[in-house]
């Protein structure tokens, strides 16, 4: 059986890296978490003060990251490591999550991420979730879904997120951060957030982690049937 990529973009909270998870696990593949990595890479900054618009500074800094991604069989799931450190639980933080979009739309830190996403997946066989596999990290990426779903809920979902792991943040301030992140992720010059023209679009306002599993599996089946 060939092992293809299967390429997940879309909006911030519309299910992707659950759905990617699980797609990954059920099929034996690989699952990447483009989203973390540029989490790690805001942490860094924050941590080393490097100014964001200073490019020649954010080149050096970028030389200095590592990031990897650690099974942990205790909690059963991967763990972003920045140079060695598990981050996993700081990156998914409301701070991060105000700045991560700024950080994302710096030219230098995507060319860096997206040559790292590209030797992660050179040997298919992967799930990538993010904002641009389909158009800039594995064009020829043999399924492309774009997910969407209604700014509401995608708010209620992260903040039950954000919830269940202690942090309480009223639903207006994810809204307003949804939003300036949509904007933001749509409206860059480099690698902007928009739909492949083959990818499919799922909505997910009104389905279930399962329905969105089995709906990407599908896909890929009839896909890999074609090959
Ligand atoms: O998927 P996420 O919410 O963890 O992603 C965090 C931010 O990273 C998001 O606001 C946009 C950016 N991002 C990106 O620009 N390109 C990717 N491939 C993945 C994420």
């Amino acid at each position: 059986m060939p092992k293809i990529v299967i390429a997940i973009d879309g909006y911030s909270s519309c299910g992707k890296s659950t759905t990617a998870k699980q797609v990954a696990a059920r099929m034996g593949y690989g699952y990447i978490d483009t989203g973390a990595m540029y989490r790690a890479v805001t942490l860094y900054f924050l941590q080393e003060r490097v100014s964001f618009s200073n490019p020649k500074e954010v080149e050096l800094a970028l030389e200095r990251i590592q990031i990897t991604f650690n099974h942990n069989p205790k909690a059963g799931r991967n763990e972003t490591c920045l140079n060695g450190l598990n981050v996993e639980e700081e990156i998914r933080k409301m701070y991060i999550s105000n700045l991560v979009s700024e950080v994302s739309a710096i030219p230098e830190v995507r060319w860096s991420m997206v040559a790292q996403q590209q030797k992660m997946g050179r040997r298919r066989g992967v799930v990538m979730d993010g904002r641009d596999i389909g158009t800039k990290v594995f064009p020829d990426a043999e399924v492309k879904v774009f997910m969407t779903a209604e700014t509401y809920i995608r708010a209620q979902r992260r903040q039950q997120e954000l919830l269940a792991k202690g942090e309480l943040v009223n639903l207006e301030e994810i809204i307003r951060n949804l939003e300036k992140r949509d904007l933001i992720d749509t409206t860059r010059a480099e690698s902007p957030l928009v739909q492949a023209p083959d990818a499919v679009l799922l909505d997910t306002s009104h389905m279930t982690i399962e329905e969105q599993v089995d709906w990407v599996i599908e896909l890929a089946d009839r896909r890999l049937a074609e090959l």
